[in-house]
């Protein structure tokens, strides 16, 4: 493999017409790492990675690799390997002539040929070098795109969605093989999904992206346990996202009524904001007295937990999502419980931001 290169954006905007679909990203991918982007569907996920790959050219803003400014580079002179979410193997060509198809002018075709055995060992196809594509299960044409990619020896791989339209069983084997590819070749990956939970499974840094712009980008221990913003903790993995208010030193009101322990040091009293809790984090208190009384008006069974959600008492569609082990037994639904709400599993954001990541909580539960 070539050495592995980072890649820089900075201030990178792309306009088309009055549509503004990147707006003043920047970021880090570092050398060998898998850098996951997420984000909804139209935020700019696919926009940024042509960039990278000289697709497509910036409205404003640097693309480095390695240091070097590669923004008026051809797609060639930046050696970016790519695959997409459609498979986009040529159809009339052998697997052997897919692969061969970007390597390196000059390669004798024995070398060539050595060079495909080795990439379809690295990609788990040894043996299927004169399979048409048609032949193949998707994930094995997904394999072949790899090999494709990494035949010209690149400096960075990109990849879009690329195991979007498998199903979940070979998706979720898939990610761990391309992983451990990934890692093995220490070739830096920017891959873009749109599964939250495959990002949280396989990057090293995950950018979280919203409307041209990026929200975070960090491990993802730390997306998930330290949320940048209510969407983010809305968008990566399950949370609750419940409207409060500060009513004094170290006391929130939740849904403006029930009293709460929360470190507000940040936050006038009488502020509104965001309060994000994972369902994880919500305790079931047996018992009076404790906590906020609430009504179970849904059970899921999910192997190891139980998903169960609560309509607070008195309020109106105030709901509350919980996650109890499946080894204990889970109040029926119609019982009446104590939530607790542990005040170091509060995250609290400035202002009312709940309704935009409600339809995301939505996807989170079903
Ligand atoms: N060639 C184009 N012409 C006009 N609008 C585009 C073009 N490419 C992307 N867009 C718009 O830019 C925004 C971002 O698109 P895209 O990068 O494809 O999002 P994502 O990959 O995150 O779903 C969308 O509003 C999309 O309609
Ligand atoms: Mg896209």
């Amino acid at each position: 493999m070539s050495e592995a290169a980072s890649v820089r954006v900075q201030g990178l905007s792309r306009r088309f017409g009055t549509v503004t679909a990147l707006n003043g990203v920047g970021f880090t991918a570092p050398a060998g790492e898998l850098t996951c982007l997420i984000g909804p569907s139209g935020c700019g996920k696919t926009t940024l990675l042509r960039l990278i790959a000289g697709l497509d050219a910036p409205s404003e803003g640097a693309i480095e690799i390695d240091g070097q400014d590669v923004t008026r580079l051809s797609p060639a002179q930046r050696g970016a390997g790519m695959v997409f979410q459609s498979y986009a193997l040529f159809p009339n060509m052998t697997v052997e002539a897919n692969i061969s198809y970007g390597m390196k002018r000059g390669l004798s075709a024995r070398e060539m040929s050595a060079r495909v055995d080795q990439l379809l060992e690295t990609v788990g196809l040894p043996g299927l070098n004169h399979r048409l594509p048609n032949a193949l299960s998707g994930g094995q044409q997904q394999r072949v795109a790899i090999a494709r990619a990494l035949a010209p020896d690149p400096r960075i791989l990109l990849l879009d969605e690329p195991l979007a339209a498998l199903d979940p069983q070979i998706r979720e084997r898939l990610r761990v093989e391309l992983k451990s590819l990934q890692h093995r070749l220490g070739v830096t990956t920017i891959m873009v999904t749109h599964d939250q939970e495959e990002a949280l499974a396989i990057a090293d840094r995950i950018v979280v992206m919203r409307a041209g712009r990026i929200e975070q980008a960090d491990p993802p221990e730390t997306v998930y346990n330290l949320p940048a913003s209510a969407f983010v903790a809305g968008f990566v993995g399950a949370a609750n996202v419940i409207p409060a208010t500060v009513s004094a030193p170290g006391q929130i009101q939740l849904f403006g009524v029930r009293s709460l322990a929360a470190a507000t040091a940040d936050f006038a009293i009488g502020a509104s904001v965001t309060v994000c809790v994972r369902p994880e984090a919500v305790r079931l208190e047996q018992g009076e007295g404790r906590g906020v009384s609430a009504r179970i008006v849904a059970r899921q069974f999910a192997g190891a937990t139980q998903k169960l959600e609560a309509a607070l008492e008195g309020v109106a569609r105030a709901r509350v999502s919980l996650e109890v082990p499946a080894d204990r037994p889970a109040p029926p639904i119609g019982a009446l419980v104590h939530l607790d709400f542990p005040a170091d599993r509060l995250r609290l954001f400035p202002g009312a931001e709940a309704s935009a990541v409600s339809a995301q909580d939505e996807v989170a539960w079903t």
